[in-house]
């Protein structure tokens, strides 16, 4: 019976989103397939999207299911992603966030591929492109976004309420706020677990349109609880080009499609050189890793960054690379802000950028 359901899972992944070329397993759309004599039952999470939308995926998913051989009989359960799938037995609950719209993590297996720099110039341009945006620093124990912003400390509480700090239109909060004498903080999982509760919960963010989520490097019990905890939309995953950077990268990505959590699109960051001095270009760490990947996975790649010391030095002096409006950085990464509001108005509806 589970070769039929494997099967059918594989039928469903060559199903796309009416009008994209993306299938509707990577989009998050299909909950989970039972098989049960030669009847394929199939949970569906597009309760929320147009009607003729619902119809044209409903009709295809029924077709490419009937296809499989040892199906007979095809039973579609509609839900809508506002109910939360059944989690693993014990796994903390994700609680909603009163006030803010979206939620996406920014995420990699991989440490030092520039999830940090990818997480603060996004912000920005999603901030410059009119949306309201947040930014959390989910990396408790190597916090650095205040840096990359140029943000020093936190305003005074208001209400008693802890107040995110703000730059180039983006509220922020971070662990290196609260920790600023610069030393590492050496905590234990339950406690990260309640500091990133208190991120979400206890700061007086408003009403946001979007809020960023810088993860730490790694898929570890750190990562699964944070993805655990927060009622993510989504998550876009960063890597450089290298077989191995890919190799780790997609461990995270596997790590979001195990928690149900719709992996947005892929980053390609340090893609390229383009030497000023000479005008060459340079693939150093050579090129196309992430569009093969992305063709493999059915994902977009939503933006391929170069290598450009302007970007360490905006990193290091906080004025992230994106405010340069000629930059190819720049260019790049409001592409990639459109790319992801896009991909998310098909998993999570109702973002209205400006
Ligand atoms: N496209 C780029 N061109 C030049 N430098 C870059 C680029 N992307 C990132 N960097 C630099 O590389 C370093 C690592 O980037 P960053 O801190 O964003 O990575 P990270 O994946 O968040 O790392 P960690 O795993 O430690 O959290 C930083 O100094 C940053 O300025
Ligand atoms: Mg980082």
């Amino acid at each position: 019976m589970d070769a039929v359901k494997d099967a059918v899972f594989r039928a469903l992944r060559a199903v796309k989103y009416p009008g994209y070329s993306r299938d509707i397993v990577s989009f998050g759309l299909v909950h989970g397939v039972l098989v049960e004599g030669t009847t394929a039952r199939i949970g569906l999470v597009i309760g929320h999207l147009p009607p003729a939308v619902q119809q044209a995926i409903g009709q295809a998913v029924t077709s490419a299911a009937l296809a499989v051989p040892g199906v007979e009989q095809v039973s579609l359960q509609v839900g809508k992603p506002a109910q939360p799938p059944a989690q693993a037995g014990g796994a903390p609950q994700r609680e909603p966030v009163a006030g803010l719209r979206h939620i996406v993590a920014v995420a990699s297996g991989k440490g030092g591929v520039g999830k940090s720099t990818v997480a603060v110039n996004l912000a920005v341009a999603l901030a410059q492109q009119g949306l309201r945006v947040g930014l959390v620093d989910a990396d408790i124990h190597g916090p650095n976004l205040p840096r990359m912003l140029g943000l020093q400390s936190l305003p005074e509480l208001e209400g008693g309420r802890l107040q995110p700090a703000v730059a180039y239109g983006v509220k922020v909060m971070s662990m290196a706020f609260l920790a600023r004498d610069g030393s590492p903080v050496i905590w234990r999982g339950p406690m990260i677990d309640k500091a990133i509760r208190q991120f979400f919960h206890d700061v007086d963010w408003g009403e946001l349109d979007m809020m960023i989520v810088d993860l730490p490097p790694g898929t570890g019990d750190a990562q699964l609880s944070l993805v655990q905890r927060i009622p993510l939309d989504g998550a876009v995953i960063v890597s450089t080009p290298q077989g191995v950077a890919w190799d780790d990268a997609l461990k995270g990505l596997k790590m979001f499609q195990q928690m149900r959590v719709p992996v947005l699109g892929l980053i390609e960051n340090m893609s390229y050189f383009d030497c000023p001095n000479c005008g060459q270009h340079h693939d150093i760490f050579g090129s196309g890793g992430a569009q093969a990947e992305a063709e493999k996975l059915g994902l977009p790649v939503l933006a391929a960054l170069p290598l450009d010391p302007a970007v360490r030095v905006g990193g290091d002096e906080g004025r992230p690379a994106v405010l340069d409006p000629a930059s190819r950085v720049g260019q790049a990464m409001r592409q990639a802000a459109r790319g992801l509001s896009a991909a998310l108005a098909v998993v999570a509806p109702g973002l209205a950028p400006a």
